[in-house]
């Protein structure tokens, strides 16, 4: 096939991240991510629109979705500008899922199926390279070379509160859309709670196995 065009859905800290970055350096496409691009606009002006509040901020040191207006816009221009992509984040409710099935096809949906307790575990302990945005978890997965360990940060909405409130978030908004794609026949089941190579063997098997 051409580029592919993948779908990673999980739970908050099912590992979508890491396997994004094996995705787009093994099949050479574009990592799209909501919530690194909401990071980075996190005090976008968004009051003209019809939402409660008047940044992405406020809903995501919540933990709460931002508004569907903010994401969908974000998602379509990525989308035209992508030769294919691993798209991450993204859709998080089924309104969201309608839009997505209007913008692209998909080649491949995959799923991390990760138990609650590791995902807390997995979230309060992860840390991020502000330089290079890599990774890391302070027990699972730190960094060997002391002065990256040292610049390490804890995301905003890495606290216990805010994880449980966003497990609560995807339970109620994101698990219809984990049965809408299972419904539909075309959702790949993936062995979360392996060691992340493992996870990622089977991921890379499941792209190559629908190409
Ligand atoms: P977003 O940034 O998308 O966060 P998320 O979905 O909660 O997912 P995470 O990035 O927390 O986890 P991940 O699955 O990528 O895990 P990772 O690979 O880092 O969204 C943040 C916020 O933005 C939302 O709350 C919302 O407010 C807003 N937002 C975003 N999209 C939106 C949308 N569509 N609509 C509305 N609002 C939206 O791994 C986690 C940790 O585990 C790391 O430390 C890692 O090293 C470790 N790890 C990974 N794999 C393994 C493994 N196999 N074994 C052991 N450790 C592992």
């Amino acid at each position: 096939m051409a580029q592919p065009r993948i779908l990673i859905l999980g739970a908050p800290g099912a590992g979508k991240g890491t396997q994004s970055a094996n995705i787009t350096d093994e099949f050479d496409v574009d990592h799209i991510t909501t919530g690194d691009a909401l990071r980075a606009n996190k005090d976008m002006d968004i009051s003209e629109m019809d939402t409660e509040y008047d940044t992405p901020r406020e809903y995501m040191d919540q933990g709460e979705l931002v508004p569907d207006e903010v994401v969908n816009a974000i998602v379509d221009e990525a989308l035209n500008q992508a030769n294919g992509f691993v798209l991450d984040g993204y859709p998080r409710n089924l309104e969201q899922a309608e839009e997505l099935q209007d913008m692209t096809d998909l080649d491949v949906v995959l799923y991390l199926d990760v138990g609650e307790d590791e995902l807390i575990h997995r979230l309060t302990g992860r840390r991020m390279d502000p330089e290079t945005g890599d990774i890391y978890h302070v027990e699972y997965n730190p960094p060997e070379d002391p002065e990256v360990e040292e610049r390490l940060e804890q995301r905003d909405d890495d606290t216990e509160e805010t994880v449980k409130e966003r497990l609560r978030v995807f339970r109620d908004n994101t698990e219809p859309v984990i049965e809408y794609y299972e419904d539909e026949g075309v959702l790949e089941r993936v062995e979360g709670e392996q060691a992340p190579d493992d996870v990622w063997e089977d991921v890379k098997a499941t792209i190559e196995d629908a190409a």
